[in-house]
């Protein structure tokens, strides 16, 4: 572990910052949104002074993203959000930073190594908010809504002067939150309740951080204002779709090496990122079956070819079974009991809830053997098994490098304008949940078609009359779903 209290950093190793910085110029070089973002506001620097953190896998593609806040001025901390996201190499090179050495880093204060335990993680969490001089962040990049729900919790812990007892929490990941928060009331009572008061606001990453936001919201107990940047078109319809489309193959491929073709895929939900993970299944000649609740999505999935049917039904069926939901408990020691002998299962959502790796280790005479990181090999009494990846926890993470860069400069550019939306507006967002327009939607992708040699028609006046749009957009209405 390469930490110095006095340079206040916390990552693996120091030593990898050498390849961490290739795979960083390569990765500058599929983020053309980003660099352009550079290219336009770097003079100005619309962000000096503002303190950010960062709540978000720090890979490759998150340290250009880090950069470029840095370039526009901002003063950066930064942990992850979940304990397998770290690309060791990546944080190593953002430590040492672009001018700095391993001997003498000159980057900003990263606190993220991947293999983390739960309280290490929190622990780093911690860290990210918090300056030197004690002060906390004017805004924050989330993903997935710890950040939320850390500040939410911690508040009110402070308000109530106890913090609730961690055997209560309904996962291990949360319980950790609450011994982080138990020993933050301790020596600063006050530091979230001071934090909220200064913050200008969160933007959003991920749809399940967003289902907890607008929860908060919906009960009036939202601290601050958010932007949304997951329900960006340039975000969930080609991150949560495209980037999935390519991450999951990657991470079944490197954990397995097994043929997908001919073989039966369960795909389970299918929403942007189970569309995505169907394709991508589909793309390699397997035999794909959707299991959906919404009957919008079921429909969507019959339409576009595939078998929908319900897990139970297609448990003993399949070969791959992949949770796509963003809910709890989705895949049980149940469902896996009745699996064939060496079926894989993964989930691919942001948390390691939906498939219930917690109850498959308390399945009565269950034996786990570990194959190699992150994959497992869980024997049942009757001899047959199942291989389960990472754990459940995020695939595309756990056993490969997450999305890839092209993908992750549209959300990222999202996430840019999100943090200077944050600032550029006075006297300041109202608390609540707010959307980038549609507009800069549209700008996100016109940054990108260039690198791709896309050419864009344009619309003559008469039918940007009759279609009451302008010619230079925005050209759909608020409504239209894409
Ligand atoms: N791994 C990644 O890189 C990555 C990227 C983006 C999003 N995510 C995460 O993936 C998850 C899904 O995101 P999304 O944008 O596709 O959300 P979404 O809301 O578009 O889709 C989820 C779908 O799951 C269905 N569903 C819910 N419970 C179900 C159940 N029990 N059985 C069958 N279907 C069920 C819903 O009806 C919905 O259609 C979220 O946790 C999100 O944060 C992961």
């Amino acid at each position: 572990m390469a930490s110095n209290d006095e340079a206040d950093y916390r990552i693996a190793d120091l030593g990898l910052a050498r390849a961490g910085r290739v795979e960083i110029r390569w990765a500058e070089h599929e983020m053309p949104g980003l660099m352009a973002l550079r290219r336009r506001y770097a003079p100005s620097r619309p962000l000096a002074g503002k303190r950010i953190s960062g709540f978000l896998a720090l890979t490759v593609q998150t340290a250009v993203i880090i950069e470029t806040l840095i370039d526009l001025g901002a003063d950066v901390r930064w942990s992850g959000c979940n304990v397998l996201g770290t690309q060791d190499h990546a944080a190593a090179a953002v430590v040492v930073g672009r001018d700095g050495t391993p001997e003498r880093p000159t980057g900003p204060a990263v606190f993220a190594w991947r293999g983390q335990n739960v309280d290490e993680y929190w622990w780093c969490a911690e860290q990210s908010l918090r300056w030197p001089d004690g002060g906390g962040p004017d805004s924050v990049i989330d993903d997935g809504g710890d950040f939320g729900m850390a500040v939410h919790t911690g508040l009110a812990a402070e308000a109530d002067g106890f913090v609730p007892d961690p055997a209560t929490a309904r996962t291990g990941d949360e319980a950790a939150m609450l011994r982080m928060l138990a020993a933050t009331l301790a020596e600063r009572p006050k530091q979230w309740t001071t934090m909220v008061a200064g913050l200008r606001g969160v933007t959003e990453e991920t749809t399940c951080g967003m289902v907890r936001l607008n929860r908060l919201h919906e009960r009036k107990e939202l601290l601050y204002p958010v932007i949304n940047i997951n329900d960006a078109v340039t975000k969930s319809k080609y991150d949560n779709h495209f980037g999935c489309r390519h991450s999951l193959i990657d991470g079944i491929n490197r954990a397995t090496d097994v043929l997908i073709g001919g073989k039966v895929a369960v795909v389970v939900g299918y929403g942007n990122v189970g569309k995505g993970c169907a394709q991508a299944f589909r793309g390699q000649g397997a035999r794909v079956v959707v299991v959906e609740i919404d009957p919008i999505c079921a429909l969507q999935a019959a339409m576009d070819g595939y078998q929908v049917t319900t897990l139970n039904e297609i448990v003993p069926v399949g070969d791959f079974f992949v949770t796509a939901t963003g809910a709890c408990r989705v895949i049980r020691p149940e469902h896996m009991a009745r699996m064939k002998h060496l079926a894989i299962v993964g989930n691919i959502g942001h948390f390691d809830i939906e498939v219930d790796v917690a109850g498959l280790a308390a399945y009565p005479g269950i034996q786990r053997a570990q194959v190699k990181p992150q994959v497992d090999e869980w024997v049942f009494p009757d001899g047959h098994s199942v291989i389960v990846l990472g754990d459940g926890r995020v695939i595309n993470f756990a056993n490969a490098t997450g999305h890839p860069s092209y993908v992750m400069s549209a959300s990222f550019t999202n996430q840019v304008m999100g943090q200077l939306e944050l600032y550029e507006r006075t006297p300041g967002l109202e608390i609540g949940i707010h959307l980038l327009s549609r507009r800069m939607d549209e700008e996100v992708a016109r940054l990108h078609l260039d690198s791709l040699g896309v050419r864009l028609d344009v619309l003559t006046e008469e039918q940007a009359e009759y279609l009451n749009v302008p010619v230079q957009g925005p050209f759909k209405s608020d409504t239209y779903r894409y």
